[in-house]
């Protein structure tokens, strides 16, 4: 069936994705736009709960082996760290310290999306590491990764870290990898971690908290819907949705409509129709095993190297070669 659809022109990629997600069969909206000041502050709080072992377990693994992870990183003419995804640089900051406590020579990249999120890492970076060479970039991971290999002066490590490739599907990842690839020389390396299956139940958890911060991170994306295209959606006329597919190893995250609704966005012009437990699809978060990790890499012409592993297995950092 084909839906029909006004040509429009955008001011934004933002409001073209929320057009093609709102308007597309089965619905969908980007988790990328989750992240404004307020998704930020609840995704800090995400990963303060107790059931959101992710952060924690990577947290453990780069303090129990910093010394060797520095080590692994360190280049004869020191080394650029580019990171993807670099937050609000909790995890880095035991590597940093690490790297500033022996005079490595590197300069830190930061990679965000979020402009705020790395504002605010900056100066907390400046404070504690004044001498520091730190040059934060602001864009999405597709746009800097094409400009990747123009650090190419001396050896490049670059960092992946809160399984963020987790947000991918096996073809993209494979697809983003590849791009690394493509852009690293043979001594550079890539360092990633990578979310491991386990016990559904803790999955499911960790993406759908009693105290409901989950579902107000992701009721976040009509937050913002409604802040910045002046829609009227009613966030408590949908519920936060988790799926864990221990086959695939992948758990999905939704917004569901208790009920018919027409949302009027003003900036768009757009009226959307829901019909009663409607879905919006807006995350994936794939986990992963020692075989599914082998396998993509393989398929970027990547190899496995070192691996660390957190206490309970529940969560890998691998890091990676060119083949
Ligand atoms: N994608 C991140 C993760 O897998 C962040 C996240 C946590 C998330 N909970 C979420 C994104 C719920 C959307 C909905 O950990």
């Amino acid at each position: 069936m084909s839906t029909e659809k006004t040509p429009v022109t955008f001011a934004s990629s933002f409001e073209r994705d929320i057009y093609e997600g709102l308007t597309a069969d089965p619905k969908f909206l980007y988790s990328k736009y989750i992240y404004d000041r307020r998704g930020d502050e609840l995704f800090q709080k995400i990963m303060e709960l107790p059931e959101y072992y992710l952060t924690r377990a990577e947290f453990e693994i780069l303090r129990t082996h910093r010394k060797e992870i520095c080590q692994i990183f360190r280049g004869s003419k020191g080394f650029d760290l580019i990171e993807l995804g670099a937050g609000d640089g909790k995890k880095t900051r035991l590597l940093l310290e690490e790297l500033d406590k022996d005079g490595a020579a590197f300069s830190y990249i930061p990679v965000d999306i979020s402009q705020n999120a790395l504002h605010n890492l900056e100066a907390k970076l400046k404070a504690e590491f004044p001498t520091m060479k730190v040059l934060p970039r602001q864009g999405m991971y597709f746009e800097v990764l094409q400009q990747l290999s123009s650090y190419n002066s001396r050896k490049k490590v670059i960092m992946v870290l809160g399984s963020n490739i987790g947000n991918l599907l096996h073809p993209q990842a494979i697809t983003f990898l590849k791009n690394i690839e493509s852009s690293m020389n043979k001594s550079d390396m890539l360092f990633m971690g990578f979310d491991q299956k386990k016990d559904p139940q803790k999955i499911l958890d960790a993406y759908n908290d009693p105290g409901g911060v989950t579902a107000a991170f992701n009721k976040n994306l009509l937050v913002r819907i409604n802040r910045e295209l002046k829609g009227d959606f009613c966030t408590e006329k949908f519920r936060h949705w988790e799926c864990y597919d221990p086959e695939s190893g992948t758990a999905k995250s939704f917004l569901v409509a208790t009920e018919a609704m027409e949302v009027y966005l003003k900036k768009l012009d757009l009226r959307i129709h829901f019909k009663p437990w409607e879905t919006i699809h807006t995350e994936i978060s794939q986990k992963y095993d020692d075989e599914t990790v082998t396998w993509l890499a393989n398929q970027a012409n990547l190899a496995i190297t070192e691996t660390f592993t957190s206490t309970e297995g529940s969560y890998k950092n691998y890091v990676f070669k060119k083949q």
